[in-house]
């Protein structure tokens, strides 16, 4: 492709940080012409004659011949994104939420209209997983993808097991360094992982899978009783997602706080960095590590997606195209800790087997085997309980 002129949507954190990284790379021929926002009379610290709020001044306009979409509204973004590529436009885009939620509404346009829709910001901030997914394990040799993939809930986790902070602390430390997403709840609440564990399963086994379809639970209801259980097993909490094949070659996947031990590489991931362990059939093991969020790592990412634009990449999405794609499955059992203070939350749950119970005034635990099946007939329940919910797998 030659010369690249960009119509970006969004200017906060990452949008920013993608002006100032863009200002120091000397590999791409790729201009700003235009900046839609939502907000006219915010100030900004560049020249006011980029912006815009119309959207029209970017989609309309022939001369832009890439959008690049860095805004925190998933239902603007999709009527961004869709009319860009309608009209002939490739497009780079960060916002997971949208793009798990119309993933295969949006392969269609693609090909449709013969344009490209990259997306590796989206996932992990940083680290190059999607992409890495798409050509490097482009086999059936992959059997899971486990990881942190949301920097803020991490951020959160670190600094109250590594330095005792409290949880709105924390979590209002997260939201200052520009990690956190406008709705926290995105973050502690496991959509944001479960939104990029959708778009790895389809990037790692050629399946597109509803969220609404994903269990996914979160660290809003972790209490001190909690941290002292994970604590005195030696063990540390993260918030972890993962897809992976069961025996059968089926994949089953779901988003859920971990009780990790030290021996896994994932455990020493840190703040708002991410870590993403790729098992395979006769590899073992590999590990990927980087900023999972933040202004200019993200923006870093994002101008690797418009760097492989100007060399005309596209996603070929070899794996969904593939004839017998694996199954989801969701029968299978997960060996969890229940942190419950009522009987009448307990009973919500059908373990299969208890290996460890304890029960006290204050709180009550077991730690047993339940299928996701059960978690995931009550998981529009499960916010109104008072419960914390943990795996214990290694
Ligand atoms: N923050 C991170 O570390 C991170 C990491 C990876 C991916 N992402 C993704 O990147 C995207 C942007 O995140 P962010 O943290 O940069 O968000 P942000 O700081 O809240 O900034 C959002 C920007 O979007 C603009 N905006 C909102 N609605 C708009 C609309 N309808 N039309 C035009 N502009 C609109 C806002 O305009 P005003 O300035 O006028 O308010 C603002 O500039 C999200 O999809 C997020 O999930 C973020």
């Amino acid at each position: 492709m030659n010369k690249l002129t960009i119509g970006l949507f969004g200017f906060g954190t990452v949008g920013a940080g993608l002006y100032t990284v863009l200002q120091k790379s000397k590999t791409v021929d790729a201009q700003i012409k235009r900046i839609c926002i939502k907000n006219p009379d915010k100030r900004r610290n560049i020249d006011a004659k980029y912006f815009t709020s119309n959207a029209e001044d970017i989609l309309g306009d022939p001369e832009i011949n890439l959008v690049v979409e860095l805004i925190d509204n998933a239902a603007a973004a999709y009527d961004i994104v869709k009319t860009a590529l309608q009209r002939g436009k490739s497009v780079v885009s960060g916002n997971k939420a949208m793009l798990a939620e119309h993933m295969t509404e949006m392969i269609a346009l693609q090909q449709k209209h013969n344009v490209a829709l990259l997306y590796d910001a989206s996932a992990c901030g940083s680290i190059p997983v999607i992409r890495n997914l798409e050509e490097y394990y482009d086999n059936d040799l992959l059997t899971s993808v486990t990881g942190i993939l949301n920097g803020s809930s991490n951020y959160i986790l670190s600094k109250i097991f590594n330095e005792g902070e409290t949880y709105s602390n924390a979590l209002k430390q997260a939201q200052e360094l520009g990690f956190a997403e406008s709705n926290p709840s995105f973050d502690v609440d496991g959509y944001d992982s479960l939104y990029k564990l959708v778009i790895l399963t389809l990037h790692a086994f050629g399946v597109i899978i509803p969220p609404s379809e994903v269990f996914n639970f979160g660290i809003s209801n972790l209490a001190e009783c909690d941290i002292r259980y994970a604590r005195e097993k030696g063990r540390k909490i993260k918030l972890v997602a993962r897809v992976g094949k069961t025996e059968d070659n089926n994949i089953t996947l779901y988003v859920m706080p971990r009780m990790l031990t030290p021996d896994l590489y994932i455990y020493s991931v840190e703040d708002e960095y991410n870590g993403v362990v790729i098992r395979g059939q006769f590899y073992d093991k590999q590990f990927m590590f980087g900023k999972g969020a933040g202004g200019l790592p993200t923006g870093s990412a994002v101008l690797s997606d418009i760097t492989a634009r100007f060399h005309d990449y596209r996603y070929e999405y070899k794996k969904f195209c593939t004839p017998n794609p694996p199954k989801y499955v969701t029968d299978n059992l997960v060996t969890v800790y229940l942190r419950y203070r009522n009987v009448s939350d307990f009973e919500h749950f059908r373990f299969v087997e208890i290996s460890e119970k304890y029960t006290s005034s204050e709180f009550c635990y077991v730690v047993g085997k339940i299928s996701i099946n059960n978690l995931l007939s009550i998981k529009s329940l499960l916010p109104t309980l008072d419960v914390f919910l943990a795996t214990m797998c290694s």
